[in-house]
């Protein structure tokens, strides 16, 4: 799939753009602060219906406006499709999703629609990060391909607010026991159900991920991702998770009421990310680091269009720079080899042999797009 036409109005330091793009690869070039990134977060923001930053829609509207608008006209195997995201800060807040111009009723509508998968310094933190950001980043992919995921995502985050509010009011002395049984068997239900389709997309991924980077190590390191049930037991099959969640709630029933929150779920669990046999967080090298998130994204390109049918597009935000020659090279022709459409930021004019016929070249300065 590919983004054909582009535009943006309003949205953080652009004021209008209308664009088309190549359907291989698009070279974004600007010095730093001239709106590269915003770019590529407007362009994710229309798979996803959101920013990959942890920030407020009202911070994406261009200073001194009050909307932002994304219109994005994409081509697929079927043929195309518009998606458009308006958001309205004025008398009352209002943020619309339109499919083929038709308004839809919810947000989460836009999922699957298009699909994009974002390389950002921030994706660092997949390793180096808290479990907190590497279920973050894994979820807003995982929400792509599986909208149902994301609803249920929702679902559960309601319910541990309700849950929380009850724990914290039993530690007062002013909540019931009983209730909370109630809420706890549809709380272990849904945890279940979300647990479960994560390691269904680990049990697809991983081995994508090992090849990945078997690929661009020349097979000298090998890449494992396994998922940690309340941060310290690795699951791999189904079987067990209901005996888990009812074991570590009857563990933590006491310690949930004296400190009125609640202390299992997927909310608490994380992945570790072991290269050949070694935990990266506290091993790795810096490349160590980012040839593996690298890799872990070369796989979900494969992952996606195994779900989809269709690759995702690529945004890779100040990434070549920082890859070596061979790294760099394999990833050109891997994005080269499967007809991938790739939005490339750089600071300078990239070296990489990239012939004209396939590449478009812009220069961002200030918010404004000239085609090189
Ligand atoms: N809501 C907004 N309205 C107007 N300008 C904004 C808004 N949000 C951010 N900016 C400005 O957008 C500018 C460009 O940001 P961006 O992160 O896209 O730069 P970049 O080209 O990626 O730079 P770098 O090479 O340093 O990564 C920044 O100077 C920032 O102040
Ligand atoms: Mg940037």
């Amino acid at each position: 799939m590919y983004i054909e036409n582009f535009k943006l109005i309003k949205y953080r330091n652009y004021d209008y753009i209308d664009e088309n793009f190549s359907k291989n690869f698009n070279i974004l070039i600007g010095l730093n602060a001239q709106g590269k990134t915003n770019l590529l977060e407007a362009i994710y923001y229309l798979s996803t219906g959101k920013s990959y930053r942890p920030v407020r829609d009202n911070d994406l509207i261009k200073w001194n406006s009050n909307f932002f608008n994304i219109n994005g006209i994409f081509c697929n195997c079927i043929g195309k499709i518009q998606l458009e995201i308006i958001y309205k800060n004025t008398d009352i807040v209002n943020k619309e999703v339109r499919i083929n111009g038709i308004k839809k009723n919810k947000i989460s509508e836009l999922l699957g629609n298009f699909t994009s998968v974002l390389f950002a310094p921030e994706d660092l933190y997949i390793i180096k990060g808290s479990p907190a950001d590497r279920r973050r980043l894994l979820d807003n992919d995982i929400a792509q391909v599986s909208p149902v995921y994301f609803i249920k995502m929702q679902k559960y985050n309601r319910i541990l607010n309700q849950r929380n509010s009850l724990l914290r009011k039993i530690c007062k002395n002013r909540g019931s026991i009983d209730e909370l049984e109630i809420w706890n068997q549809q709380f272990i239900e849904l945890s279940k159900d979300i647990i479960q389709r994560r390691l269904k997309v680990l049990e697809k991924l991983v081995p994508l991920t090992r090849l990945m980077q078997r690929k661009l190590t020349n097979g000298e390191e090998n890449l494992e991702i396994k998922y940690l049930f309340s941060k310290k037991e690795e699951i791999k099959s189904n079987n067990d998770i209901d005996e888990l969640l009812n074991a570590e709630y009857e563990n933590l029933r006491k310690e949930e009421i004296i400190r009125g929150i609640t202390l299992f779920g997927p909310h608490r669990d994380d992945y570790s990310i072991l290269l050949n046999g070694m935990n990266l967080k506290s091993f790795g090298s810096q490349g160590q680091h980012r040839t593996a998130v690298l890799a872990i994204k070369l796989a979900e390109l494969e992952f996606f269009k195994a779900e989809t049918g269709e690759y995702p597009v690529l945004l890779l935000d100040d990434v070549l720079s920082e890859l070596d020659k061979n790294r760099r090279e394999h990833l050109i022709q891997t994005i080269k080899n499967k007809e991938i459409q790739c939005f490339i930021t750089t600071t300078e004019n990239l070296t990489v042999e990239l012939d004209n016929s396939s590449a478009k070249r812009f220069n961002i300065n200030q918010g404004k797009l000239i085609e090189m």
